[in-house]
């Protein structure tokens, strides 16, 4: 095939990609790693259900999607057509580091501060540019999950408006109580409370507030709750836990916990707009903590711990690896 065609088209086929790997899996399906043939990078292939309808509005809602030409807003590089899953999906840039919900598992708690507030403060202005598009783009879907890394770990936003053009595979047959693939606790309580709701900026303002609970706690909200109390509580203005956060522990703290809770309001008329985005704490605000060396230390030691624990997996599987090839055939 001529490698040109798959440059001059935004749909990208089977010929263009090769050494397909599964990296996970989400409420919308399957998602890969394959080499782009012709751009020589590794891309992420999330394969979609598309929703019935119109073939121009899916077109309309895809190419929405492909405006993110922001450096906290994942770059969509085209759409897939191939002979994986249900043929469909789109194609992205590959990150190395994960979701920032990886990267709180393999910590076990947050990342160090100067490092949580250069995330934070990157969410914000990736979500900045979405909200400021024309027409405006809803992510509906803001979560860690939906925050990814790259080699630097800067954060960059992913799967921004999909719940507009894809069905969810699992959301829909869930059967079991179960966290409805970690995105009930991020709902406001209005689009839990009415079947008549409609999503606007303020539905992905209330999410943020509680992605900032999260990174800074390094835990998933309501852990302990049943999905079905969540449903319940949340309407009832229940809202993350915040006495297991200290303020006063660092410099900057104190305004970002008055922002979650200015931005997880009851009243989506009363929450703050992406606008008001300068006033998470960024770089700037706090010479001692977050500028320049002990940024740089935090994600240091924060990549060093990564590979340590990448190493381990690795150790642990080859392990596994060896013991099966010893000791199966004994059992066979
Ligand atoms: N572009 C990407 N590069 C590298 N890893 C990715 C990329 N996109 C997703 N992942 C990995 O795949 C995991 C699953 O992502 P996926 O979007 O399928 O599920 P989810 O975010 O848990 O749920 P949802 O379907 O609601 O978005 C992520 O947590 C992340 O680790
Ligand atoms: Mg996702």
């Amino acid at each position: 095939m001529d490698d040109s065609v798959c440059i001059r088209f935004e749909v990208i086929r089977d010929e263009c990609l090769q050494g397909w790997r599964s990296i996970g899996t989400g409420g919308f399906g399957q998602i890969y790693r394959a080499k782009h043939k012709t751009l020589g990078m590794d891309v992420a292939i999330k394969l979609l259900h598309y929703k019935d309808g119109p073939a121009s509005s899916i077109q309309r809602e895809a190419l929405l999607m492909f405006q993110g030409g922001n450096p906290n807003v994942i770059r969509i590089l085209g759409l897939y057509e191939g002979r994986v899953g249900e043929g469909r999906g789109l194609v992205m840039e590959f990150m190395p580091k994960g979701s920032v919900a990886d990267l709180l598992q393999t910590l076990a708690g947050p990342p160090p501060w100067p490092l949580t507030f250069r995330m934070t403060h990157q969410i914000s202005l990736g979500m900045n540019f979405l909200h400021h598009l024309t027409p405006p783009l809803l992510h509906l879907d803001l979560k860690p999950s939906n925050v990814l890394l790259d080699d630097s770990l800067r954060a960059k936003l992913t799967d921004f408006g999909l719940s507009r053009v894809a069905r969810s595979v699992s959301r829909c047959s869930r059967e079991k109580d179960e966290d409805d693939g970690g995105t009930l606790s991020y709902m406001p309580p209005e689009a839990l409370q009415s079947v008549n709701y409609k999503a606007s900026k303020a539905t992905d303002v209330y999410s943020y507030g509680v992605l900032l609970w999260s990174i800074v706690t390094g835990k998933e909200p309501y852990e302990d709750a049943l999905s079905s109390l969540v449903r319940f509580r949340i309407p009832q203005g229940d809202r993350p836990d915040l006495s297991s956060i200290d303020p006063r522990r660092v410099k900057g703290l104190e305004d970002m916990v008055k922002l979650m809770t200015e931005c997880w309001h009851q009243d989506p008329s009363r929450r703050p707009s992406f606008l008001g985005e300068t006033r998470t704490p960024s770089l700037h605000d706090d010479p001692t903590h977050l500028q320049g060396k002990s940024l740089k230390e935090a994600i240091y030691n924060t990549i060093i711990q990564l590979l340590i624990y990448s190493i381990i997996i690795v150790i642990i599987i080859n392990d596994v690896c060896t013991a099966r090839r010893l000791w199966f055939p004994l059992f066979v």
